[in-house]
């Protein structure tokens, strides 16, 4: 069966099997949209910073910790919707000089949305081993920035996009903790948290694991001495 090279007006690059992945790529990344902005949209709901608009077992904990609890819900919800563009192949390829600018707002989207996630999680309605876990992940999503920010400066792009994958990961592990909990199996929430943050970062290493002809990991740089390494 031939591969198109295009779907819905969005270029595929390369040919037979590269371009069948780049297709299931696409179709993909297109899917994961629509939880991607039905997130989005929930968490810019609290930007009103009315506590009514929490769910009711929530509204104790929303009022004990605004402002953060709202500037979580609104940052975190930028993050997920930069996050999505930045992996998005077709919009790096078609603006890349905003790759680099978006890139920095998901940063400050993700930082913000970690360090008000810590007083918020201080308070979970999960208990202490709840608020532990949550503060164990708010840590990593603010700590995998850095390798992520570090590659991109140094412009190690094939380890920059392995980070980023992880990380976006990461923050698209609020959708799946949803997900768990919609299910409503019974395993207790911080089970839930736990399993929604090893279900996503295990999927970021299978899709990371596929062969990916033409992007290889970086050579290490070795920098000649009294040279300086310009930063992007
Ligand atoms: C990945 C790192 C994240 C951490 C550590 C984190 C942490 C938290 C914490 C501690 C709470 C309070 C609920 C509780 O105690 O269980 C919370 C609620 C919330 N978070 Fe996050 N969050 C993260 C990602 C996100 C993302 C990406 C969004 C995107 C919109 C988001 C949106 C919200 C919203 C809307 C609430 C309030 C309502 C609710 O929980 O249903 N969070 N988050």
């Amino acid at each position: 069966m031939a591969i198109p090279r295009s779907i819905a007006g969005l270029r595929i690059p390369g040919k037979g099997a590269n371009r069948a992945r780049g297709l299931v790529r696409l179709i993909a990344l297109l899917l994961l949209l629509v939880p991607v902005i039905m997130m989005a949209r929930y968490g810019f709901g609290f930007l009103s910073g009315d506590v009514l608009h929490a769910p009711f077992h929530m509204i104790r904990q929303m009022a004990a910790t605004q402002p953060f609890f709202s500037i979580h819900a609104v940052s975190a919800a930028s993050a997920l919707l930069t996050g999505w563009v930045q992996v998005f192949p077709p919009a790096r390829r078609a603006l890349p000089q905003w790759h680099r600018r978006l890139g920095y707002v998901y940063v400050a989207a993700c930082l913000v949305g970690a360090v008000t996630a810590l007083p918020v999680a201080l308070h979970s309605v999960g208990g202490p081993l709840a608020s532990a876990i949550l503060i164990g992940q708010a840590s990593l999503w603010a700590g995998l920035l850095w390798p992520a920010l570090v590659t991109a400066r140094r412009r190690r792009i094939a380890d920059h996009r392995r980070w980023m994958i992880r990380h976006y990961a990461l923050t698209c592990s609020a959708i799946v903790l949803r997900a768990i909990m919609a299910t409503g199996v019974a395993i207790g929430y911080p089970l839930q948290l736990v399993l929604a943050i090893a279900l996503s970062l295990a999927a970021a290493e299978a899709i990371l694991r596929r062969p990916r002809p033409g992007l290889q990991r970086d050579r290490p740089i070795i920098q000649r001495p009294g040279s300086s390494h310009k930063a992007t």
